[in-house]
């Protein structure tokens, strides 16, 4: 989503604001613009496309040592020139005297800005931001927080923002509500940021501004206050060190980050169970949780709510939650779930789930349900990130940076951070201490089995480039395998702008079947457990009406005549040819290691991860910055 970049110091500014912005890009955007204050004054440049097309055309002379940076994703007005950041209070760089940059949404822009109108101010954009410039302007308090903290004031919505003013050239504001902002400490400069990935280049020394926050920034430091009151209250905010390798933010020899973060998956795995795998009492040992085992006792539902594939993670955690601990537990869209006006039980356990930990829809669930007085844990990726020091306790996933806007590596972490809290639930209610100490052995081993699956990846190409070439796909899976196949639909249409779409396949003959076809290949979830039989009853109806078959499914299962290596039966492999006239479908097979059945969801869905990369590779796709998508969603 929108990108905030800032420097000031000894330095050039904009080649500095560029550079922050090509890191910000997998964030998603469509337009991108930077600011800069010099001896000549303030300095402005932006346009609809690519940050690299922003800096071919800036213009030679653009100088200043302090400045401001931004990539719009568009909510307010399409994805022109005049709607791109920074915005500024005049219609002229020359008689500019402030610019702004904003991520998040203004609810009373369009009061704002016919107010503005009446007063015959001249807007020159559709966007909300923009009168943020103008009542910035129209401020004479002495500072040039007060002038910030004035507009802001009058604004009612999130904003994560930084403005330069021409009268202050020598520092830039910055405020927090509900969308990211970071200052880093550097030498003689700073650098400010809405994300750590444009920091971590020059710093590792960074300060999270809290909601209602404000900073002023100049060359040497920083100075924090709290908005709100009639006047601005210091509020002393400390710098701290951040433990991250600038190098997890690089792909290194990869050709993208998703498949860099795909091949982690086994080391990352290793991270989020490290000490957290109680072999002798066979439980999960989750720390964070600030829950001690009568309170874990004492809930009688989990609720978890995520967004995307957070939430379909989320349901796998609820099948095993109610398959270990046997309480009833589900999971939600956290972007419906306060608009249903929820009912909040005291004995109901809140999951977040959040690999950036910035959710706009997730944020706002957890504060509606802190609200009512219910409590909340987090799964988050993100250290310090808004969900994480929102919740009541919580479990950090470990992932380590994610790039691609198509999770990989912390979707399995999720998976595997619900197991260990399932462990934890089951184990203080009936959950034996033989079954917890056969999960606890299992999950150990996790890492080496993905890493087998993964080593299967060239095998699966031809598979994925044959699904590549279709229109439409169906996702099946029952129980355990649904969600599976519900991520597997979410990141084939994600990145290769497939129609993909998920069922159960018990649902598959109530309506679905009737678009099966040789044309509509169906990527179905089979795993050996007590579904089995029924899973290839399903996939007979399937390949009965032609339609190609590629099954997930466990070594040694045997589909019967449908398996491509049956010389009985109708099935035939993908890629296989077949003559002229041959009724017979398709049928390929993609076998994954076993595990124990509780942990079957998250060997299933590597595949799909790989299916999905290798189509969107072999379209020629932009693999990490899907069209129209962002990394981290913090709008409504
Ligand atoms: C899918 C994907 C999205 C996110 C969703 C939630 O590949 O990346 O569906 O899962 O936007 O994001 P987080 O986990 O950051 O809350």
């Amino acid at each position: 989503m929108c990108g905030i970049v800032g420097y000031i110091g000894t330095q050039q500014a904009a080649p500095l604001l560029l550079e922050g912005l090509t890191r910000l890009e997998h964030r998603g955007y469509d337009s991108a613009g930077v600011a800069v204050l010099g001896g000549s004054g303030l300095r402005s440049a932006k346009r609809a496309g690519r940050v690299r097309d922003l800096g071919d055309g800036l213009p030679r002379r653009f100088a200043g040592k302090a400045g401001i940076g931004h990539t719009r994703w568009a909510t307010h007005g399409p994805a022109t020139d005049a709607n791109a950041h920074p915005h500024l209070d005049a219609v002229s760089d020359a008689a500019a005297r402030v610019a702004v940059v904003h991520n998040g949404i203004i609810d009373n822009a369009a009061a704002l800005r016919a107010e503005l109108a009446d007063a015959g101010v001249e807007l020159a954009s559709d966007t909300d931001t923009e009168v943020i410039a103008h009542l910035v302007a129209a401020s004479r308090a002495a500072t040039p927080e007060a002038r910030v903290a004035e507009a802001l004031a009058r604004i009612e919505g999130t904003y994560g923002l930084a403005v330069l003013q021409a009268d202050f050239p020598d520092r830039i504001v910055v405020a927090r509500n509900g969308s990211p902002l970071l200052v880093g400490v550097g030498e003689r400069e700073m650098h400010v940021a809405s994300d750590l990935a444009a920091l971590v280049r020059y710093t590792t020394t960074v300060a999270h501004l809290d909601d209602g926050e404000l900073a002023v920034v100049t060359a040497g430091g920083f100075t924090t206050y709290r908005l709100g009151g009639p006047e601005l209250s210091a509020t002393d905010r400390p710098a701290e060190q951040v433990d991250v390798d600038p190098a997890a933010f690089e792909a290194g020899e990869h050709v993208s980050f998703m498949r860099k973060e795909m091949l982690e998956q086994p080391a990352r795995a290793e991270a989020v169970l490290r000490g957290r795998l109680d072999t002798r009492f066979g439980t999960g040992h989750l720390g964070g949780l600030n829950l001690d085992a009568r309170e874990l006792r004492a809930f009688r539902r989990v609720v978890i709510l995520g967004c995307g594939s957070a939430y379909y993670v989320g349901q796998m955690g609820a099948t095993l939650i109610e398959e270990l601990a046997r309480v009833p537990a589900h999971a939600e869209a956290a972007s419906e779930f306060r608009y249903r006006n929820p009912i909040i039980e005291p004995d109901t356990l809140y999951v977040a789930v959040s690999q950036s930990g910035e959710t706009v829809d997730t944020l706002l669930a957890v504060q509606e349900i802190q609200r009512k007085g219910g409590r909340v844990i987090g799964l988050v990726n993100v250290v310090g990130s808004a969900i994480a020091r929102q919740v009541d306790g919580g479990v950090y996933l470990h992932a380590g940076p994610e790039v691609a806007v198509a999770s990989t590596k912390a979707l399995t972490n999720m998976f595997l951070a619900f197991a260990l809290l399932a462990l934890q639930l089951g184990r203080v209610r009936d959950l034996s201490i033989a079954d917890g100490q056969r999960l606890i052995a299992a999950l150990a081993d996790l890492p080496d089995r993905i890493e087998q699956v993964l080593a299967r990846e060239e095998q699966w190409v031809p598979v994925a480039k044959r699904l590549a070439q279709a229109e439409s796909l169906f996702f099946i899976g029952r129980v355990r395998g649904f969600p599976v196949a519900r991520e597997g639909a979410q990141k084939f249409k994600e990145i290769s702008y497939r129609h993909a779409e998920a069922y159960q396949t018990s649902e598959l003959k109530h309506g679905p079947l009737a678009l099966v076809s040789p044309e509509v290949p169906t990527v179905a979830i089979v795993p050996d457990d007590e579904l089995l039989e029924r899973n290839i009853t399903a996939l007979q109806q399937i390949a009965a009406r032609g339609g190609p078959l590629v099954v997930v499914t466990h070594e040694g299962v045997d589909l019967g005549d449908l398996d491509p290596s049956s010389s009985t039966g109708p099935a035939r492999s993908a890629g296989s040819g077949g003559s002229a006239g041959d009724a017979r479908p398709e049928v390929t097979r993609l076998d994954v290691p076993r595990s124990e059945r509780e942990l079957d969801p998250i060997l299933l869905t590597i595949p799909l991860q790989l299916l999905a990369f290798h189509a969107a590779e072999h379209l020629g796709l932009d693999i990490d910055k899907p069209r129209n998508l962002a990394k981290s969603v913090t709008v409504e």
